[in-house]
């Protein structure tokens, strides 16, 4: 890129701006690109395409980033570059212009967020902080919305557009990893409560095939950077057939919120640990908000369990402290565990994702093999890996589907598995049977899955911790994945 920048300079003789607006017009691909001209030196110009550049406002300086949270410790006020958009920065002042050489008039965001939020605050791992700070990120996601008094959630952006969504013709969740997992969820959700039918792609798929997008179709993009390559190509995408894209993000003013028609944000602060933890309890818990929402306004939630739900998303910050609370025992429990080749993870209904999502915070923590399955298909392959050595983890708490969780688990400890269950406080079956158990309290099924995915995000930290990984930056991966 810099060698192409100044052979257009040199041929058609012009400054380092024009050069880096001409070569922006003819490169294709994602970048950032910061540049300083030597012979120029209090001008930095700086561009990006897919890949996120945020810059911070100080007292006669700039700072440059990826995202706002290296830049709070400066400043609190940043503006977020677009796509094909240029800045021109000097010391104190910040130029934007568009690749037609225009002005345009910076819009300057201040920044909601206190340095504390990036900081570990005593404890060994960013991972364990914000699986700790749960009970508060969900709270803060509540806050404002949901009223148990009155009945009502407040969500503005679902609001102003609640006849496209209680009209949607299907809804498709676009997303990735952990996120893709919270989509999941919602699927059952929104299926059980709004009664419109519900795919779930991950984005990467999504952006590649040529799938058939109407008018009338409801993508909900699920992400917490906000930043995910494919997720933004695949919302594009289907903004260009005419979809409505409704953002579920957690970082404030990222690509993803900023290209959906509207959004709820997740607001579980920044997540720094690489795995993803109060992010998802973010998204479920905002997710079921919407879900409410438009089932209520739709008609096909009745008064009696509407109240009920509003209640029991309520009561979520409370249980999950009390979840927070076998930490201890499920550190034991991975000390037990970690030196396992490989784990399965199995759930039903709601909790099915949970158990892939399970299985992923610990390939990722402790690189130990892992699936997860829902429990009815073990029948159909997986069973054949069981043995002595092999844990099986069961997300298995009081549902729908527990008589039927039941036999699956029976049919592991025939084979000699070592079940490890999560069950509902007050079940006297399981611990009957299980090797080791975890309860956690009791919750609607709909909700379940907030408190159930805790304990599988620590055990996974604790194993990672156990076999000593650095669990803050597990290899190879990275945070926001602005690459295809
Ligand atoms: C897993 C994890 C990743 C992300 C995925 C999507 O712990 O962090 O699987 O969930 O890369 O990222 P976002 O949600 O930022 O789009």
């Amino acid at each position: 890129m810099l060698n192409f920048i100044e052979d257009i300079q040199k041929n058609n003789n012009c400054g380092l701006e024009e050069a880096v607006r001409i070569a922006l017009r003819r490169v294709v691909g994602a970048y950032v690109i910061v540049l300083l001209d030597k012979d120029n030196p209090d001008t930095i110009i700086a561009a990006r395409k897919g890949s996120p550049l945020v810059i911070g406002i100080g007292k006669g300086e700039h700072f440059l980033a990826s995202d706002a949270s290296p830049i709070i410790e400066y400043t609190k006020e940043v503006v977020y570059v677009n796509d094909y958009e240029l800045a021109i920065l000097k010391a104190d002042e910040i130029i934007l212009k568009n690749l037609g050489n225009e002005k345009l008039t910076p819009y300057i965001q201040k920044l909601d967020m206190e340095l504390a939020a990036i900081e570990k605050g005593g404890y060994d791992h960013f991972m364990l902080k914000e699986i700790f700070e749960q009970p508060d990120t969900i709270f803060d996601c509540l806050r404002g919305r949901l009223d148990v008094e009155k009945g009502t959630i407040t969500m503005a952006g679902i609001q102003q557009n609640i006849e496209k969504l209680k009209n949607a013709n299907r809804i498709i969740m676009i997303a990735c990893g952990t996120s893709w997992h919270a989509g999941l969820v919602a699927e059952y959700i929104f299926e059980e409560l709004c009664r419109i039918p519900v795919e779930v792609e991950y984005a990467s798929e999504f952006r590649y095939r040529n799938p058939v997008i109407h008018q009338g179709d409801v993508i909900i993009a699920i992400s917490q950077s906000g930043e995910t390559a494919d997720t933004i190509v695949a919302i594009e995408k289907a903004k260009e057939n005419g979809a409505f894209i409704l953002g579920v993000v957690n970082v404030v003013g990222s690509s993803i919120a900023r290209i959906s028609h509207a959004g709820a944000y997740s607001h579980a602060g920044p997540e720094i640990g690489v795995a993803s933890t109060k992010a998802f309890t973010g998204q479920l818990a905002v997710l079921v908000m919407i879900a409410l929402k438009i089932a209520k306004e739709k008609g096909t939630i009745d008064a009696t369990r509407y109240m009920h739900l509003l209640n029991e998303l309520h009561n979520v910050p409370e249980k999950v402290k009390e979840v927070l609370e076998l930490s201890p025992g499920i550190r034991k429990l991975a000390i037990k565990y970690k030196d396992a080749k490989d784990a399965l993870y199995l759930g039903r209904g709601y909790n099915f994702p949970v158990a892939l999502e399970g299985a992923l915070k610990l390939k990722e923590i402790s690189y130990i093999h892992a699936e997860g399955y829902p429990a009815a298909e073990m029948k159909h392959g997986p069973i054949a890996l069981v043995e002595e050595t092999l844990p099986v983890v069961f997300i298995a708490t009081k549902d729908s589907y527990h008589e039927k969780i039941i036999s699956n688990m029976q049919e592991i400890k025939a084979r000699r598995g070592k079940v490890i269950a999560v069950i509902s406080h007050g079940d006297d079956i399981i611990p009957k049977m299980a090797d080791d158990t975890i309860v956690i309290p009791e919750a609607d099924e709909l909700i379940a899955p907030i408190l159930s995915v805790i304990p599988m995000q620590l055990l996974a930290y604790y194993i990672g911790v156990a076999k000593g990984y650095d669990v803050d930056k597990p290899r190879n991966l990275a945070k926001s994945v602005t690459v295809e």
